[in-house]
């Protein structure tokens, strides 16, 4: 069998320096306000983990289990929510944190599904953006990077349920 092709897209240093500056900027937008990051799984649990850090102050973390691959590199364009909500977020400032916004499919979905549960407000930050791969018009309020129409793994990313554990993103070719 051959090996697995990586190539390091975005290093470690490089994505923590993002995380830091992101985080900023979110704590100072929202002032002292509470936040409450709802992240989704799996793909956003590291960056969450960095990002909740990185924002400081008040912050309530919410998860939200959503499956749109079901194991290869291609979307099948069929969003599911695997788990919800634990706690109602009516009345709070909400902050989906998402690992890549691709076909933009999943944070429409996710959009569309929240705002009716009355947040205070609701905003995006997905720590990768492949623009070119748009199908709905859709964007993330924070974005970490733009990156190239490629397959990408690493820091919560995976590929089959694999490399989920790289401290970097990297370019997968199969
Ligand atoms: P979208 O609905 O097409 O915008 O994609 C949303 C989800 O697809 C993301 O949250 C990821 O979990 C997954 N995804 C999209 N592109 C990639 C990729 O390049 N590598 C790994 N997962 C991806």
């Amino acid at each position: 069998m051959a090996p697995d092709k990586l190539r390091v897209l975005i290093s470690e240093e490089r994505i923590q320096a993002r995380i830091t500056e992101l985080g900023k900027q979110i704590r100072e937008e929202y002032g002292d306000a509470p936040i409450t990051c709802i992240g989704v799984l799996k793909g956003s649990f590291m960056f969450m983990a960095d990002l909740v850090r990185a924002i400081g102050g008040d912050v309530r973390c919410e998860f939200l289990g959503v499956s749109s691959y079901h194991g290869g590199t291609r979307s099948t364009g069929v969003v599911r929510i695997t788990e919800d909500l634990r706690n109602p977020v009516e009345g709070q400032h909400c902050l989906i944190i998402e690992d890549i916004v691709d076909t933009g499919l999943t944070l429409d979905y996710l959009n569309r599904m929240l705002a009716v549960r009355g947040p205070r407000s609701l905003k995006a930050c997905a720590l990768l953006d492949k623009p070119a791969h748009r199908e709905v018009a859709v964007d993330a309020h924070y974005v970490g990077f733009s990156i190239p129409d490629e397959f990408v793994v690493g820091y919560g990313l995976d590929l089959g349920e694999r490399f989920r554990n790289l401290p970097h993103i990297a370019v997968y070719t199969p």
